[in-house]
């Protein structure tokens, strides 16, 4: 169930609100209104009719190497166990048949899940096949006692569940995307961090912010600024299923390799940054990828896997210093690192952050924020796209 303690309004003004919205040219874009982040109706009818039906990222592949590697995670108050079976990434009701008790906690190796309740045992593709006590009784078949599973679908590393189990394929709607990422081999990149983690604010806002370049030299005048400015920001060419922008680097700046053979002059200059509707958002640089599996948790709170992939399994992707300054934590520039070296993913430590978290605060003493105005007089108008190709420097 997913809880919020936000105000209540009338979801159908907000309906035809948002329809009018949608029906804007880019020359007249506006944002969505404080409402839109801050009703928990709203937010229902968003899990119902979006979140629900539509493929969610949980994760990345490289949680799951092996056969029997899994991890529990939950995703809008369904409780995943996602297994990998016969070398088949799958996503199992994580609720005992027996009494519903959940049945795994965090991640490791197993062949077998027993619920610490009763000890029903199953095995990696779900079947029950242990329950003490059981055997011979009247009314009891094991057989009709296997874990639910959902659908799944894997997509350039990236794990995704379909909950209504009613989704268009996803790969064919990425269509486009593919092409765009095609050379940086996304699916060739290896899982070096993963965390599990929180941060206090509404889920599309994170999304809204990963999705432009605007920001940049703005916000982050000494860490991404230097690297990627906002007058070299380009939006992407879009899809109903994805959007984006390309990073440009600054010339200045030192080329970003080691690079993909694959990779043009032109990509090796870029990040593409994307979002996968409706809750992965990824940011390509040429030698590691950071991404986040949103997952709203209330109005106001959004749970977030994060990782980082990059070019070699036991290799320490190269880390800007923009890295720690967007999630809060001191990270390397380059060199090793304990928790950035590992061969293996390992356990993930849930970490609770505020966003913004105090270390987004630059030298300069640029303080910012992404909570939505409260009040709908402070943001009467909101242009929040100033051009549709590219952004000038503000
Ligand atoms: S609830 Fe799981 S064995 Fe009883
Ligand atoms: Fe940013």
């Amino acid at each position: 169930m997913v809880q919020s303690h936000a105000a209540s309004v009338d979801v159908a003004v907000l309906q035809e609100e948002l329809a009018r919205l949608a029906s804007l040219d880019d020359g007249s874009a506006s944002a969505l209104g404080a409402a839109f982040y801050t009703s928990a109706e709203f937010l229902e009818l968003e899990t119902e009719h979006l979140l629900r039906r539509e493929w969610m990222c949980v994760g990345h592949v490289g949680e799951l190497r092996n056969d029997g590697d899994h991890f529990a995670t939950e995703l809008l108050g369904e409780q995943l166990l996602l297994v990998r079976h016969e070398g088949r990434v799958q996503a199992l009701s994580n609720v005992c048949r027996h009494r519903g008790n959940r049945i795994v906690d965090g991640s490791g190796s197993a062949r077998r899940f027993t619920c610490g309740y009763h000890h029903w045992s199953y095995d990696a593709a779900g079947q029950l096949v242990n329950a003490p006590l059981m055997a011979g009784r009247s009314g009891f078949d094991a057989s009709t006692c296997a874990l639910p599973r959902f659908r799944t679908e894997l997509w350039n590393g990236w794990i995704f569940v379909n909950l209504d189990g009613e989704a268009a394929p996803l790969a064919e709607r990425l269509g486009g995307l593919q092409d765009i990422v095609a050379n940086y081999h996304p699916d060739e990149r290896f899982l070096v961090f993963l965390e599990d983690t929180e941060w206090a604010c509404n889920w599309k806002c994170l999304f809204e912010n990963f999705m432009e370049g605007y920001h940049l030299s703005a916000i982050h005048p000494t860490t991404l600024h230097p690297i990627t400015p906002t007058r070299l920001s380009k939006k992407m060419v879009s899809g109903d299923a994805w959007t984006g922008y390309h990073a440009f680097y600054d010339p200045a700046y030192p080329p970003r390799g080691p690079f993909h053979a694959d990779l043009t002059d032109e990509e090796r200059n870029n990040s593409p940054m994307y979002g996968v509707f409706p809750n992965l958002v990824v940011g390509m640089a040429t030698n590691f990828t950071l991404f986040m599996c949103l997952r709203p948790i209330g109005v106001d709170r959004v749970g977030i896997r994060w990782g980082v992939t990059g070019l070699h399994d036991d290799r320490v992707p190269t880390m800007s210093p923009t890295m720690s300054s967007c999630v809060g934590r001191s990270t390397p520039r380059t060199g090793r690192s304990s928790r950035y070296s590992r061969l293996h993913w390992r356990p993930v430590t849930t970490r609770v952050a505020r966003w913004p978290p105090t270390t987004t605060k630059e030298p300069s003493g640029t303080s910012f924020s992404i909570w939505p105005a409260t009040s709908a007089e402070r943001r009467p108008h909101c242009a929040i796209r100033p051009s549709t190709s590219s952004w000038s420097e503000p």
